[in-house]
Formats: C-alpha cells, sequence, structure tokens
C-alpha cells in the first residue's frame, strides 16, 4: 500500500513539475493563477531592485500568465516592455490580460525560447525573469543569448528562491537546477556577465498542499561586460 502511496506521489510531482516548467492547457491556466498568488511578493521586490526608468527598454523572460505586466508600469509610465514565454497557453492568457497595454503599444509579447529569442542584438537596457532559471538545461545557451540581445552594460535580473528553500518543496526534485549565490556567481562570470549583487528577499510564508512554508529568495544581479 505504501509503495502505491509513494508511486502515485511521485507522478504527482512529476507532473506538477512538468507543468511550473511549461504550463499547458486547462491545468495551466490554473497554474497560472496558482502562481500568481504564490509569486506576487517576488514581482514587487524584483521591480523595486530593477529600479525602472521611464526610457528603459525591459525583457521579461517567462512571465506566465502576465497577471503583473501593470506593476511595471506604475512602476516606470512610458515605459516599454516585451515579454517572452515558451508556453502557448500562457502566451493566450498573458494576451487576454493585457489587451489594453498591447494596443496601446506599450506591451509586445512573444513566443520563444530564451536560448534562441526572436530579438535583434542589443535590443534592451534590463532583462529580467522570476523562478525561471531553474528549468534552463544548459544555462550557458541561455546566458549568451540574453548577452546577445542587452546592450552593452545592461543588467540581467533573475529572482529565484534559494536551494535551501527549493530543497522543502518535494516535486523540485524533478527536473529544476537549483542554485545559491556563489554558484550563480560563477556561472554568470563565465558568460560574460559580471556578477553585482544578490538581494535578499525576506517572503511571506508560502502554502503548499494546505502547509505553510517559509521560503527565502533572491534577486542575483549581473552586468553585461
Ligand atoms: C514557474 S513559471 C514562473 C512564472 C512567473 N514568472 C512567476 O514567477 O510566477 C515559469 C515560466 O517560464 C516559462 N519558461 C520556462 N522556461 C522558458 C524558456 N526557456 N524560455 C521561455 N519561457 C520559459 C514557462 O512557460 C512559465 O511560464
Amino acid at each position: 500500500m505504501a509503495m502505491f502511496k509513494r508511486f502515485f506521489q511521485t507522478l504527482k510531482f512529476k507532473a506538477m513539475a512538468r507543468q511550473l516548467r511549461k504550463p499547458g492547457g486547462t491545468v495551466g491556466n490554473k497554474v497560472g493563477l496558482m502562481m500568481n498568488k504564490a509569486n506576487e511578493f517576488l514581482y514587487d521586490c524584483t521591480i523595486n531592485t530593477m529600479q525602472l526608468t521611464c526610457n528603459d527598454k525591459l525583457l521579461e523572460i517567462g512571465f506566465g500568465n502576465g497577471k503583473f505586466f501593470d506593476k511595471l508600469f506604475a512602476a516606470a509610465p512610458g515605459l516599454h516592455v516585451t515579454g517572452l514565454d515558451f508556453s502557448h497557453t500562457m502566451i493566450n492568457a498573458a494576451k487576454e490580460n493585457n489587451q489594453l497595454s498591447i494596443n496601446e503599444g506599450r506591451l509586445m509579447i512573444a513566443q520563444g525560447s530564451s536560448d534562441q529569442m526572436p530579438f535583434a542584438d542589443n535590443s534592451f537596457d534590463k532583462i529580467f525573469c522570476i523562478n525561471v532559471i531553474y528549468f534552463w538545461d544548459e544555462p550557458h545557451l541561455h546566458l549568451q543569448e540574453i548577452g546577445r540581445v542587452l546592450k552593452p552594460g545592461g543588467r540581467f535580473f533573475a529572482t529565484i528562491r534559494t536551494k535551501e528553500s527549493m530543497e522543502l518543496m518535494p516535486f523540485t526534485k524533478y527536473g529544476f537546477t537549483k542554485y545559491n549565490e556563489n554558484e550563480w556567481n560563477e556561472l554568470v562570470e563565465q558568460n560574460q556577465f559580471s556578477f553585482e549583487k544578490a538581494v535578499q528577499i525576506n517572503e511571506p510564508e508560502v502554502e503548499f498542499e494546505g502547509k505553510p512554508f517559509r521560503v527565502w529568495s533572491l534577486c542575483l544581479v549581473a552586468e553585461k561586460k
């Protein structure tokens, strides 16, 4: 009996990990809403760290259902934002959630993967992603591509839950690469960035399967060399 329970639990965690990597279909839309609840605080802190200015050209990689684009415009009216995500389901949800910003020309949504982006060299002043780098199987390819589309001196902000926090969540055994500050520092330095700082984010508790979890997060900031 215990063996069956373990087996089904493993299946459930694997399915959850797959959905977090690339949300799809009706379940994917529910996962999108769940992420809004769990990750809004990370958006607020990352936006604060980025110190956006009205003239910034900004790219978000892996925006989920795009619920928080409005927070960017509230931080810096006049900002020009591009969003990139490889999930068809999330692209549709983000378009639905941001019709006005898209029609007014301040938001552009594109489908694609961060290791092969449909953007010209030196396009952006700042690029950020929240809860995305765990899914990069070959991170150097993504970092090189981010380096290509960032302007010289541009900054890349990667917000993550720390390795220790991720290890508390059983689904992260399946296909997640977890980083601590030093590991990320080393990786970006090998890929045309200078590591600048890690901003600690003290999150309120998040809920997983009805249980509260105390988790720690970092906004990792690197500058294109
Ligand atoms: C765990 S969700 C995080 C969503 C949102 N940023 C948040 O923190 O709530 C990961 C998102 O990144 C997207 N994603 C993952 N890897 C990607 C890649 N290589 N290129 C583009 N999008 C990616 C997924 O489709 C999904 O929307």
